[in-house]
C-alpha cells in the first residue's frame, strides 16, 4: 500500500533543549520549558518538533552521548515532562521527531562499562583493537572532535574506536545484537507515540572491513572508509523492514559529503531505506566542506546545492529544507549581513521557504538570531570548539584563535534563545545561565518582535502560511534562473494551478534585475516583500519578493 507521507505538508521546529526554555529556574533548557512554548511553536505554522537529544547523558557532546537511550535525562524533565511534552504536542497536531544516536553511544552507557570488561554478550559491541605496539594506533584515522580517533582503554588494555569525542566510542553496528538494540530503541519511542527519528551521522554506520589506513582524505583521515560505508543499506533496510515499516512514522537522516545523486540510493521512494535527508551543502556555501575552513560566502554555491537538490530529487524523493540547525554559525551572520539584520534574515527565509520539500527551522532562527562573540574563549562550552582553541592554528595570536571561533564555531547557534529584554533574555529566571546570553538580546527578542507586524518573526509566520496555501510549492516543479548572478536568487515554482517567482537580492547594494521572459510583472500579485515601498526594476539592499500569477 502507498504510504500516506504527512511529512510533506509540514514545517518543522528544531529544538535544541538545553538553549531552549527554562522552565525549573535552574540556569538550563528543559522540557517544562518547552510546555510552556508549544503554543508559540504552532503559531509559527510548524507542525512539528525535532528534538536533538534529550536523553541521560553525562553531556561531553550535549547529549550527543548517550548513556541511557530509553529513558529522559532528570535535568530536562524526566519521562513524566516528555509525556507531557508529547501529548501537549499532539493535542495541537503536531509530531514529535526524536534524536537517534546509534552511531557511538557514551562511555557511560552500561553497554560500553561491560564490554570494556569483556562481559558477554556486550565484549563485541565497540570497536576494539589490540595495542600494534611500537607507539603506534590500530590506523591512522582522525575524530572530528579530539584528535585521533583511537583512545586506549586501561580496562580492557586495547584501544577502542570513536569517531567524535573520547567520550563518544563507535558501535559495531556488524553485529547483530548491536542492530537488535537499535531496534529495540526504536520500538520503545514508537510505541510511546513518537513520529519518527532523525538519524544521527547514519551513514558512518558501517566501517570498512580490516579498518585500513586513508590515504585519500587528509582533512579528516578515515572518511572514505566509513561514509556509505559496505553495509549501511543493508543495515538500514532492516530497521525499516523490523520496525519502521510496522509504524505510521518517518526518518531524517544526518548525512555529511552526500551528493543528491547519492542520496536516491538512501531516500528514493521506490526503494529507498529513509524518508529525508539532511545535507550539507547548503550550509557549506561560506566554507570548504567544514565550518573550521571558512570562505567568503559564495551566492553560487548556495544557489548551487538549492538547484542541484530540487532538480535530483524531483519526483524521486523529498528534500529537506534547512540552512541553520545546533552545528554551525547563525546565517544572518554567514550568508546575510548584521548591518541589515532584518532584511537579509527574510530574504534568508523567502530563499529557503517557497522550494519543495519540508523545512526545518531552527530555534532562534525565526527572529534572525546572529552569532556571538564573547571576550573569554573560556565563555565556550562545545567540545569541538574547546579542542580547536586548544589545538589548532597555534601559530596566531590568542585573539586571532577567538576570532575564529566567533567565526566557525558551534556554540554561536547555542546561547539562549532571546525571548525577551528581560534578565537573561527571558530565558530563565536563574542569576547565570549554562552558557551565556548573547548581550544583543536586548535588541533582538521574541516579545517585542510580536509586537511588530514587520518583525522577522512575523515575515517566517506569513512565509509559512503563504507556502501552505500555494499548491505549486509543495507539487509544482522548481526551476532557477540567472544562475550566474553572484547577488540575485531567482526562482520559480509553477503546477496547473499557479506559478511564483522568488526574488532574493544578496546585495547590500541597490540591484537591478529583470524578471524571465515569461514572467510579465504587470499581471502578478506581489504577495510577500520585505519593504513597504518597492521600485519594479531595483531591488533594495537584501529585498525579497514573492511574486503570484493564477
Ligand atoms: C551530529 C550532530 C552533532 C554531534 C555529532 C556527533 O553531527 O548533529 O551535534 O556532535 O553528530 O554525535
Ligand atoms: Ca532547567
Amino acid at each position: 500500500m502507498e504510504r500516506n507521507r504527512w511529512y510533506k505538508d509540514m514545517v518543522f521546529y528544531q529544538i535544541w533543549p538545553r538553549s531552549f526554555k527554562d522552565g525549573n529556574g535552574d540556569g538550563m533548557g528543559d522540557l517544562l520549558g518547552v510546555y510552556e512554548k508549544l503554543d508559540y511553536i504552532k503559531s509559527l505554522g510548524c507542525d512539528g518538533i525535532w528534538f536533538s537529544p534529550i536523553y541521560p547523558s553525562p553531556g561531553a557532546d550535549c547529549g550527543y552521548d548517550i548513556a541511557d537511550y530509553m529513558d529522559i535525562a532528570p535535568e530536562f524533565g524526566g519521562m513524566d515532562a516528555f509525556r507531557k511534552v508529547l501529548e501537549g504536542a499532539h493535542e495541537r497536531g503536531m509530531k514529535i521527531l526524536m534524536d537517534l544516536v546509534v552511531n557511538h553511544t557514551s562511555d557511560e552507557h552500561e553497554w560500553f562499562q561491560l564490554s570494556r570488561q569483556r562481559i558477554e554478550p556486550y565484549t563485541d559491541y565497540y570497536i576494539w583493537r589490540p595495542d600494534p605496539g611500537n607507539g603506534k594506533l590500530p590506523n591512522n584515522w582522525d575524530s572530528f572532535f579530539e584528535g585521533k580517533a583511537w583512545t586506549w582503554d586501561p580496562v580492557r588494555e586495547e584501544y577502542y574506536l570513536h569517531l567524535f569525542a573520547v567520550k563518544q566510542p563507535d558501535l559495531n553496528m556488524d553485529n547483530p545484537l548491536v542492530r537488535e538494540e537499535v531496534k529495540k530503541i526504536l520500538r520503545f519511542w514508537l510505541d510511546m507515540g513518537v513520529d519518527g527519528f532523525r538519524e544521527d551521522v547514519i551513514t558512518y554506520i558501517s566501517k570498512k572491513e580490516g579498518l585500513p589506513n586513508d590515504y585519500i582524505m587528509p582533512a579528516s583521515k578515515g572518511m572514505p572508509h566509513y561514509n556509505h560505508g559496505p553495509h549501511v543499506h543493508e543495515y538500514l533496510a532492516e530497521f525499516k523492514a523490523d520496525v519502521l515499516d510496522h509504524y505510521d512514522c518517518f526518518t531524517l537522516a544526518e548525512a555529511p559529503l552526500v551528493s543528491p545523486k547519492k542520496a536516491l540510493s538512501y531516500i528514493d521512494e521506490k526503494n529507498g531505506q529513509m524518508d529525508m535527508m539532511i545535507q550539507f551543502q547548503c550550509v557549506t556555501a561560506d566554507c570548504l566542506l567544514t565550518d573550521y575552513i571558512p570562505l567568503p560566502f559564495s551566492l553560487r554555491k548556495l544557489k548551487k546545492a538549492f538547484s542541484s537538490w530540487q532538480y535530483t530529487l524531483k519526483g524521486k524523493a523529498w528534500n529537506m529544507l534547512y540552512l541553520e540547525n545546533h552545528d554551525h554559525p547563525r546565517i544572518v551572520s554567514r550568508y546575510g549581513s548584521e548591518q541589515f539584520r532584518e532584511e537579509s534574515a527574510k530574504t534568508l527565509a523567502a530563499a529557503l521557504l517557497f522550494q519543495q520539500g519540508t523545512p526545518f527551522i531552527y530555534q532562534g532562527q525565526e527572529i534572525g538570531m546572529t552569532n556571538w562573540r564573547p571576550s573569554d574563549p573560556g565563555e565556550y562550552r562545545d567540545v569541538q570548539t574547546i579542542y580547536n582553541y586548544e589545538h589548532t592554528a597555534l601559530n596566531k595570536t590568542p585573539q586571532q584563535r577567538l576570532e575564529r571561533l566567533w567565526r566557525c564555531s558551534r556554540d554561536n547557534a547555542r546561547t539562549p534563545v532571546q525571548w525577551s529584554s528581560e534578565k537573561n533574555a527571558g530565558f530563565t529566571t536563574a542569576d547565570t545561565t549554562w552558557i551565556s546570553v548573547n548581550p544583543n538580546y536586548p535588541r533582538i527578542n521574541v516579545a517585542d518582535q510580536e509586537q511588530d507586524p514587520d518583525s522577522v518573526l512575523n515575515f517566517y509566520r506569513k512565509a509559512i502560511h503563504l507556502r501552505k496555501k500555494l499548491s505549486c510549492v509543495r507539487y509544482g516543479t522548481y526551476k532557477e534562473y540567472q544562475k550566474h548572478s553572484g547577488k540575485l536568487y531567482l526562482y520559480s515554482m509553477r503546477d496547473d494551478r499557479q506559478r511564483i517567482l522568488v526574488v532574493c537580492s544578496f546585495s547590500k547594494k541597490n540591484l537591478k534585475w529583470k524578471a524571465p521572459r515569461d514572467f510579465y510583472l504587470g499581471g502578478a500579485e506581489l504577495i510577500l516583500g520585505n519593504y513597504n515601498t518597492t521600485v519594479e526594476n531595483i531591488l533594495q539592499p537584501y529585498e525579497c519578493r514573492v511574486y503570484l500569477w493564477k
